[in-house]
């Protein structure tokens, strides 16, 4: 196993590309098994998670090749339905194949994802969506199995407790492409990942209206065609190189990158103080003077994603004053708040909300990466503290963010990965 090594103190100066969105990957390659032929993606970043998705597309006998960051997926004649669990455990949004396998085969069999670190993850909202579009599902042996004659479209209200789900609507939207009739989704997720699915199954012959509002309308069709497509920017790893320029007192040229993906982080980080101005092809994020400490709290797109909480708690840990983040789409995913408080931070829990007290300095530590952005967040604690900060535990960076330590060390970082002893 492997542990990041940071020496923090350094002003972060210079560009950084972004790669290919991770949570909009996983979905369109899944969305390949719709059809019989050939998809060609571009932009995949190389993670662990996109092997894992395509070593599932494989165990159900699709073909696949990987040039760089094209993914050729060859799905003719593939038969199999089930995705077992030693695959499924590993990553949660494998559950997106359930969708395509449904609407295609008639059958899937997909193990059941369970919880994780950043709190319970219930897919009741799948199911829901599902049987409403005509599915047969029931929990067996840890494994949802589900069974269609067919699908037929319908009126679906799609939410929950938490409000709408990014990859509840990315199944539903893909199963109702092949489904008889219409289906109209109502309180659809409107995250930029949602939209980029829609765009490339409407490019493989699906007819799809109002993605990227909370009402998508799919009108069914026979068959769908293989397509090609080139995945948007990942906009969580943007964001957290906007956060390296703001932590470092830096300036980084963000290129790749789509601000209007990150309006409501860009906004309270301006409120904050920082100079954020949209560049062609990107993003300039300037520290330009003292921070401001600045409450947010999460919700679904257009609002602060979730997936920034962490990172974005790093910041205030070193910004003069109190903040306070509140948590609406996961209210326990705070692991990250004992490791930060190791380092020399001020955070208190107090239910689905953290107060930060921000102090002058942090001090590095060996800390401890429990989920994939929380793991972000210790390493941009790691820049600013005084110091050595070992981030043990990074398998759950390698996940998510492409060349993490190269693009950091270009930028002027001082960091290295070890094998733990
Ligand atoms: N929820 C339910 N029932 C369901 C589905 C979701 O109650 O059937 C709840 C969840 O527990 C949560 C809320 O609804 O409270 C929203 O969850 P959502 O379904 O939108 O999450 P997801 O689709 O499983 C994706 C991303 C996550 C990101 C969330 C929220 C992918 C592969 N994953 O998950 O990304 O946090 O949307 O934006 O797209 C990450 O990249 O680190 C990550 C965790």
């Amino acid at each position: 196993m492997d542990k990041l090594v940071i020496e923090g103190g350094r002003r972060l100066d210079g560009s950084v590309t972004i790669s290919g969105a991770k949570n909009a990957c996983l979905p369109i390659l899944a969305a390949t098994l719709l059809s019989d032929d050939k998809s060609v993606i571009r932009n995949i970043p190389a993670l662990r998670d996109m092997s894992t998705m395509l070593k599932i597309l494989k165990n159900f006998g699709v073909r696949v090749q990987q040039y760089g960051d094209v993914v050729k997926v060859e799905p003719k004649g593939y038969s199999k339905y089930v995705a077992p669990y030693e695959l499924v455990s590993t990553m949660r949004a494998s559950i997106c194949v359930l969708g395509p396998l449904l609407s295609k085969q008639k059958k899937a069999e997909v193990s059941f994802p369970g919880g994780c670190v950043i709190g319970p993850r219930p897919i009741d909202i799948h199911l829901k969506g599902l049987t409403a579009l005509g599915a047969k599902l029931k929990i067996e042996k840890g494994y949802i199995i589900a069974r269609a004659k067919f699908l037929k479209g319908t009126h679906i209200y799609l939410g929950g407790h938490f409000g709408s789900s990014v990859l509840a609507t990315d199944n539903v939207m893909m199963a109702a492409t092949l489904a008889k009739g219409v289906t109209i989704i109502e309180n659809a997720a409107c995250e930029p990942e949602v939209v980029d699915l829609a765009a490339f199954l409407v490019k493989m012959g699906a007819k799809i209206k109002g993605h990227g509002t909370p009402r998508i309308i799919i009108e069914g069709v026979k068959k769908l065609h293989g397509a090609e497509h080139s995945v948007i920017p990942d906009r969580i790893e943007t964001g957290t190189y906007m956060l390296a320029a703001a932590i470092t007192k830096g300036d980084i040229m963000i290129k790749n990158a789509k601000l209007e993906h990150l309006i409501a982080l860009a906004d309270k980080l301006t409120e904050s103080g920082l100079s954020i101005k949209k560049v062609p092809n990107g993003i300039r994020v300037k520290y330009i003077k003292k921070l401001k400490p600045t409450d947010v709290t999460t919700l679904p797109f257009p609002g602060f994603p979730t997936d920034m909480q962490a990172q974005f708690m790093s910041l205030m840990t070193v910004t003069n004053g109190i903040s306070v983040i509140t948590e609406k789409i996961y209210p326990e995913r705070f692991i990250h708040i004992s490791e930060l408080n190791r380092m020399g931070a001020n955070i208190l829990l107090e239910g689905p909300c953290a107060i930060i007290k921000g102090v002058k300095n942090l001090s590095g530590a060996p800390v401890m990466a429990s989920d994939l952005r929380a793991s972000a967040a210790l390493v941009l604690a790691g820049l600013v503290a005084e110091g050595r900060t070992d981030v043990h535990r990074i398998y759950h960076l390698d996940r998510g963010y492409e060349n993490l330590e190269e693009k950091l060390l270009k930028l002027g970082a001082k960091v290295w990965r070890e094998k733990e002893k």
